[in-house]
């Protein structure tokens, strides 16, 4: 029996993640088995390791992490059409729901009615934190080799993909809508490939956070050349009602009802965090009352489809191309198997993303 490592939790109980040899995965009919290269660790992770989120696949008491990945196809078995030995992919981390919804059905699982779905490496599905995995060919994209430093962060790029194209479809499908200023609340991994993703469509971008202008975050969103503020020297209050698109990468509560107030008339604002349940002072009525004489359009959007990885994986190019050095500024703490309690620990300043480099190949 083929022995592989992993790296799991217990879903729901703190202190419980653990480097376990596991039987290396089995792929079925359609499916992929990969060699995992790199996994990217998010927000969503940690909170899956303090016990918050997160639920193992059927029958196992355990939950191998990782939704972030980068891999290499080990063997491309029947229905795997398309892939062969050693092309560099990366999978997406939903799979439809057992009802196969009129979303999922659609290839829109990222839009799932039911709620019944799968994520690998956070809900009912083991994900790619190992040295190798298996999941569903239809659900993956092929990168090319020019991506191979930093394809990683192919999948928190697609988070921002879908939360500008829908802010996009939904203003040009209820006015002729044509944008010019941008604000991005946050500075970390998706805060700063929104600020990219944004400069590349020509947008002016201001993106703000709570870190100096000398701090590395603000330096990688300056040099795609966007105005970076820092909210602790220039309140966002002062920046009220002038955006065409806010993009909310902060997760912060209070953040979030502020965005609102910064998105001027005929704006949109597009929310991509997880909100805590906090107390707040904030005059709703005053929201309100802009939202409707703004025909403002404030939307949430979660997870992404496979159409938004064909398109990252465009703009990752185009991103590298144009800014040397952006995408690979952004993976500053590189962390093994081995090491990988640390890699869910706190984190310094300097640090933007940390991978888990699972292979070298
Ligand atoms: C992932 C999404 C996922 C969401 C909720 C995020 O970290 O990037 O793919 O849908 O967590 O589980």
């Amino acid at each position: 029996m083929i022995i592989t490592k992993a790296i799991t939790v217990t879903p729901g109980t703190q202190k419980s993640l653990a480097l376990r040899d596991i039987h290396e995965p089995v792929p079925k009919k359609k499916e992929l088995l990969l060699r995992v290269k790199e996994v990217g660790i998010c927000g969503t992770d940690i909170d899956i390791v303090s016990g918050f989120y997160g639920e193992p696949p059927a029958g196992s008491e355990y939950l191998v992490l990782g939704h972030e990945s980068l891999a290499r196809v080990e063997e491309a078995g029947p229905g795997c059409d398309g892939f062969r030995k050693g092309d560099l992919v990366v999978p997406t981390v939903r799979r439809n729901c057992p009802e196969n919804c009129l979303s999922c059905r659609s290839g829109e699982s990222d839009m799932c009615t039911t709620g019944h779905y799968k994520e690998h490496g956070i809900k009912g599905l083991h994900g790619f934190a190992s040295e190798l995995a298996v999941t569903d060919s239809r659900f993956v994209t092929t990168l090319p080799e020019s991506l191979s430093e930093v394809g990683v962060l192919l999948e928190p790029l697609t988070i921002v993909e879908k939360g500008i194209s829908q802010s996009f479809v939904m203003q040009n499908s209820r006015m002729k809508w044509r944008p010019e200023s941008a604000l991005v609340l946050g500075s970390g991994p998706v805060g700063l490939l929104a600020t990219a993703a944004l400069r590349l469509m020509g947008l002016s971008v201001t993106t703000v956070a709570r870190k100096p202008p000398g701090s590395v975050k603000a330096k990688l969103a300056a040099s795609t050349g966007a105005d970076y503020v820092d909210v602790t020297e220039t309140p966002l209050s002062s920046m009220e009602d002038r955006f065409d698109l806010v993009f909310e990468a902060t997760g912060s509560t209070s953040v979030a009802l502020e965005a609102q107030n910064l998105c001027g008339t005929n704006g949109v604002v597009s929310f991509v965090g997880i909100y805590k349940s906090e107390v707040e002072t904030e005059d709703a009525g005053r929201v309100f009352t802009n939202l409707v004489l703004g025909n403002r359009v404030f939307f949430g959007s979660v997870n992404a489809n496979i159409s938004y990885f064909h398109r990252g994986a465009k703009d990752l190019v185009r991103i590298r191309n144009k800014w040397k050095g952006f995408l690979e500024g952004m993976l500053t703490d590189k962390v093994s198997l081995d090491e990988a309690e640390s890699a869910y620990g706190p984190k310094s300043e300097k640090t933007v993303k940390t991978v888990l480099q699972i292979s070298q190949d």
